[in-house]
């Protein structure tokens, strides 16, 4: 986060974004899907990348997992509204089948050319706690990869001088079929969220 940026805002950002050409997902996406959420925001979640819904919408977490984001933010008492929602990934990366279009994870490539617009959101909005949400955005923000389950559900200091909490991403809760293992992963999950709003509060 040193080279100083011509971007100094989030319209132009999303601007910037929209004609973003940096690895080759651009091509077959329907379009880039910026960050979305207040200019201040003290959160900002970092996801994967958009998914069928959200590329055909343009909007962020606007899906099933986004579904369960929004419940399990109000479980943990954060209000979906003042957080600044984004994607370590601009746009939607699939395999298609027939009609369909199959999620593909993004690789090392295409997350470390994408991070120049995860940078950019993080330096306009500054928000005090960044919660990475799955693998993806856990390699993204921390620049390296890092096993989930060794580092969820702490408050970490990031080198910029940060502060992050990583956490699984929601599409994980979607894709367990045992409703008990469901429940207690949601739980984990929204404990997860809870420690973000504790630090928040203590911060104020
Ligand atoms: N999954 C993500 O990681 N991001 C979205 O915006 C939607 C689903």
């Amino acid at each position: 986060m040193s080279e100083p940026s011509p971007i100094k805002s989030l319209k132009s950002l999303r601007e910037a974004e929209e004609q973003c050409t940096r690895c080759p997902l651009y091509k077959h996406a329907t379009q880039a899907v910026p960050g979305e959420g207040p200019a201040r925001a003290r959160i900002m979640m970092v996801g994967e990348q958009p998914g069928d819904q959200e590329d055909k919408q343009g909007k962020p977490f606007v899906g099933p997992a986004g579904g369960v984001l929004a419940k399990a933010l109000e479980d943990a008492g954060i209000e979906r509204n003042s957080v600044f929602v984004t994607n370590a990934v601009k746009h939607f990366k699939f395999e298609a089948r027939g009609k369909r279009r199959l999620h593909k994870r993004p690789n090392a490539y295409e997350i470390d050319r994408c991070h120049w617009w995860l940078d950019l959101e993080r330096r306009l909005v500054r928000p005090d706690i960044v919660v990475a949400l799955g693998a993806t955005a856990i390699r993204s923000v921390c620049g390296r990869p890092l096993t989930i389950n060794k580092v969820r559900g702490h408050i970490m200091s990031l080198p910029d001088g940060g502060r992050m909490l990583a956490t699984i991403h929601p599409s994980y809760i979607l894709r367990i079929e045992d409703d008990a293992d469901k429940r207690a992963q949601y739980k984990r999950f929204v404990a997860d969220l809870k420690v973000c709003a504790k630090a928040l509060a203590e911060a104020a």
